[in-house]
Order: structure tokens, then sequence, then C-alpha cells
């Protein structure tokens, strides 16, 4: 069947984030982009994840998750948290952990970390929403957005 209705969704527009995950010794980042603010109070972010990410088991295990906004200087971290090596993601990158212990980068735009509040599976991508225990804007630029992206996540797999 034809999905003429992924044409009008290749017309929405959103920020492109690093979402950081932990648990234990093991971090791993990953791309997203189907994220929004929820709520005011309590502060609350919802962020859409597939199963098929390694993020996804960590964030199940630690309930927490990390958001960066990107300056969109930083368009190189798309290339660099893709692929199998979370190591190799943060190679060079300077980050400390959390209060959850998952990993907050120093260069971005803003940060939040997040607390798992629920997890809705209403698709084929996890609802997480994350409850902000911490956050911080340690530079000021132009945010990273798929307006500055060529190519479309439709969230097929
Ligand atoms: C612009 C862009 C946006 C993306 N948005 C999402 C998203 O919102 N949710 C998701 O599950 N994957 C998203 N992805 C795909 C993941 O970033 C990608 O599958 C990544 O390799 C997963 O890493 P992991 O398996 O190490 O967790 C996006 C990718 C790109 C390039």
């Amino acid at each position: 069947m034809k999905k003429e209705w992924l044409a009008a969704f290749g017309q929405m527009t959103y920020g492109i984030y690093v979402l950081t995950s932990g648990h234990e010794d093991v971090i791993n980042g990953m791309i997203a982009s189907w994220v929004s603010q929820v709520s005011y109070d309590p502060p609350l972010i919802m962020a859409a994840v597939h199963p098929n990410r390694y993020s996804r088991g960590l964030i199940e295990k630690s309930k927490a998750f990390g958001l960066h906004i990107l300056d969109r200087s930083q368009k190189e971290m798309l290339s660099r948290f893709k692929g199998p090596d979370p190591q190799k993601k943060f190679q060079g990158l300077s980050w400390e952990p959390g209060k959850t212990g998952v990993p907050i980068l120093k260069h971005c735009l803003a940060w939040f970390e997040l607390r798992v509040k629920e997890h809705l599976e209403p698709g084929n991508h996890a609802l997480l929403l994350g409850e902000v225990i911490g956050s911080g804007c340690p530079a000021s630029g132009t945010p990273l957005t798929t307006l500055d992206y060529e190519g479309m996540y439709t969230g097929k797999n």
C-alpha cells in the first residue's frame, strides 16, 4: 500500500538531538529527532525510540536518558553517533556523568537529564516520557534542526 502520508511527514521540522544513555560501565549516544517538550509542570520531554536501538536497552535498565541540543556547526555529530562502537562515539569529546550516570556532553547549546516516568508503546517506537532532573545551557548559537539535514528520518526501522 502506498503511504501517501510519508511525503507530508517529510515536511515536518524537528530539532536534531544527541540522546545519551548509560548503565553500569556502558554508555551510548544516538541521534534522535522525534523529541518534544510535553509539559511545563512538571517539566516533561518525550522521545520516540525504536526497539532496534542499542540505546533502548540501556534506557530501560537505567530508566534515564540525556538529551543535547547541538549547534548548527556540530553537524559532524550525525556521523559520529552512527555505528556500532559506543566507545568510539565519545572519543575526543568532553563529557561527565550526570546524577543517573548518563553522559552529559560539555559542548552543546543545552542539555537535559531525564528520568523516565512513563514508557508507552503506541506504535513501532516507544514513547519515553522523561522528567527533567537536570539541565544546562553551556553555549549560545543556532540549534541544529532537520532544516540543516538533507535526508529524512522515516522511523521505518
Ligand atoms: C536525523 C536523524 C534522526 C533520527 N531520529 C531518531 C529517533 O527519533 N528515534 C530513533 O529511534 N532513531 C532515530 N534515528 C536513528 C538512530 O540515530 C540510529 O539508528 C542510531 O544508529 C541508533 O544508535 P544505537 O543503536 O547505538 O542506539 C535518527 C537518525 C537520524 C540520522
